[in-house]
């Protein structure tokens, strides 16, 4: 069920674990504020992406380190057979790529995901349209909208991915749909701002912020940036 203590109100800074230092994961985690901020937990298979990170047993590992909303996005083919594992773990989302259903349709495994009491996702790649995305807007609670090709942290943010991010927003406010727009990949000041004047709400920032001086500071201009 859903935590009321939970911001799901946007604008909302997400930053992504993957580029922290996991020997001080507990650090790591307790950056994020649990009353207005996501922990962003990028989860990949060197099969979907080249990149191989974590999987379930992490997620219950920051789920036990805090109480704020744990934001799953999963890099991995065939996500139905891992979905109940990352539920039970204490996902409050999990998002998964519209590329990497393959026995399952998208429209299954979102159902999937809600049945397990879960906010549900879909994530696009920087080469797919905003329309492999259209036949689910009505199910979703977040739209991912990659500003970078997935597999990697300190990547260049593709500021040409601005006009799906204004499209997504577009089609969103014109049909009533409730998810929220997230972008990820590349983000920083910056490139949030740019992200958020196209109609971004969820930024979600790894290297801008783990790999800062003072990651704390580096937080603080990311959400002033994004207000
Ligand atoms: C990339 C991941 C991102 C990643 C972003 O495949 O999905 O969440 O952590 O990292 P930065 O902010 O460093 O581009
Ligand atoms: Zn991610």
């Amino acid at each position: 069920m859903p935590d009321p203590r939970h911001n799901v109100t946007p604008p909302i800074a997400a930053p992504s674990i993957l580029s922290a230092d996991f020997s001080r994961l507990a650090d790591a985690v307790a950056l994020a504020d649990p009353a207005r901020d996501w922990v962003h937990c990028d989860v990949m298979d060197n099969h979907f992406v080249p990149n191989l990170t974590f999987g379930p047993l992490i997620v219950d590992a920051v789920r036990k380190m805090t109480h704020g909303f744990v934001d799953v996005h999963l890099m991995i083919d065939r996500p139905e057979r891992l979905i109940p594992q990352f539920a039970k773990a204490g996902a409050d989302q999990i998002t998964i790529h519209v590329e990497a259903a393959h026995d399952s349709s998208v429209a299954e495994v979102l159902a999937l995901i809600r049945r397990q009491g879960v906010r549900a996702g879909l994530a696009i790649k920087p080469g797919t349209r905003f329309d492999a995305a259209r036949p689910h807007l009505s199910d979703l609670d977040v739209l991912l909208i990659m500003t970078v090709e997935p597999g990697f942290g300190g990547q260049v943010f593709m500021a040409d991915m601005m006009p799906k991010v204004t499209e997504a927003r577009e089609e969103r406010d014109k049909f009533g749909w409730r998810y929220l727009i997230e972008v990820d990949g590349g983000i920083a000041p910056d490139t949030a701002r740019e992200a958020r004047a196209a109609g971004a709400e969820v930024f979600v920032a790894g290297n801008a912020v783990y790999n800062e001086r003072d990651p704390h500071v580096a937080l603080a201009v990311l959400r002033q940036a994004i207000r």
